[in-house]
């Protein structure tokens, strides 16, 4: 069955729920406090194991309390956890997240063990990232070793540029697809990234070098744009009521890469409107990985999409 890698980011997640966000400097009163098992990284190959995905996991947590219960998480979850590291005297990646009534949210990382993940671990896991099917990274561990591993993968290359970084030009030549939000976008082209300027965007993304560039909109869908069609394309989504909408750029990133490999004879339009109905379906419920959904048949409808 293909094989779907991600290298990447595993951190715990510290979620207080509140009816709004703070402002600095203010003390809000939250109606709950929840930890869970996030990071964009292993949210994304989490998402695509939940889907039928074949995942392995590239990455580092401390050996503590944490670190290890994550591991345990991985394996229950399906994830070959092979090149999963546990380190010594390194705590655990964390996130810092508020969540309001609005589905809005805030995050602060403490990267810990994300931010030892090197070189080394892309040589230990060589004869897997050279050969998998596909293979994701993100912007949460170390930038050199998301593209050592990028130039070694032969299959098919997502970058999610999240969070949002400058410099990270010398990768994109090796990205089958970019994949980005408005914010993301934005920082990358330095213009105010809306629906309307989407196909200059995406425009300018391409030009950096990758085949096809995917801005997700949030509940506005997607749009994309490959070097090959020469057409842009916006993807509509289904309009839901948010509960939380931490991760669902990592539950599209997933579905993404599973829907690619698992319904290769689906048109591009399809699996963009399919990755769409996962990230939609997780906004609907708390959490990130425990909001994704487990295997259906997304490809039952026809997803609407407009010709820009
Ligand atoms: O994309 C969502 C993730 O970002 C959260 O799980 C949190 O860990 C942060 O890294
Ligand atoms: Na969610």
């Amino acid at each position: 069955m293909a094989k779907i890698i991600v290298i990447g980011s595993c951190s715990v997640d510290f979620t207080t729920y509140a009816p709004r966000l703070p402002s600095p400097g203010e003390t809000l009163i939250g109606t709950k406090f929840t930890t869970s098992f996030g990071g964009k990284g292993a949210n994304q190959c989490v998402a695509a194991a939940k889907l039928g995905g074949n995942t392995s996991m590239i990455c580092r947590v401390g050996n503590d309390q944490w670190g290890k219960s994550y591991l345990d998480h991985l394996k229950q979850a399906g994830v070959d956890t092979t090149f999963v590291k546990l380190m010594p005297e390194v705590t655990t990646g964390i996130a810092q997240i508020c969540v309001a009534e609005s589905g809005e949210n805030q995050i602060v990382i403490v990267p810990g063990a994300n931010a030892y993940l090197k070189k080394e671990d892309v040589e230990h896991s060589s004869q897997l990232l050279t050969t998998a099917d596909v293979l994701i990274g993100q912007l949460e561990t170390p930038f050199e070793t998301t593209l050592e591993a990028f130039k070694l993968n032969k299959g098919i290359k997502i970058l999610n540029a999240a969070p949002a970084k400058r410099g990270i030009e010398e990768i994109l030549p090796y990205c089958t697809i970019l994949c980005v939000n408005e914010s993301e976008a934005s920082l990358l082209t330095d213009c105010d990234v809306t629906i309307k300027n989407a196909v200059t965007t995406l425009k300018k993304l391409l030009d950096f070098g990758c085949e096809t560039v995917i801005i997700t909109l949030g509940s506005e869908g997607a749009v994309y744009l490959s070097k090959n069609s020469q057409q842009p394309v916006h993807v509509l989504c289904e309009q839901v009521v948010p509960v939380d909408t931490t991760g669902a750029g990592d539950a599209f990133v997933g579905a993404l890469a599973t829907f690619l490999v698992l319904h290769k004879e689906q048109p591009i339009h399809q699996i963009v409107g399919a990755a769409c109905r996962v990230a939609t379906l997780s906004v609907t419920k708390e959490g990130t990985q425990t909001s994704y959904p487990n295997k259906f048949n997304a490809f039952e409808k026809e997803y609407k999409y407009i010709n820009l």
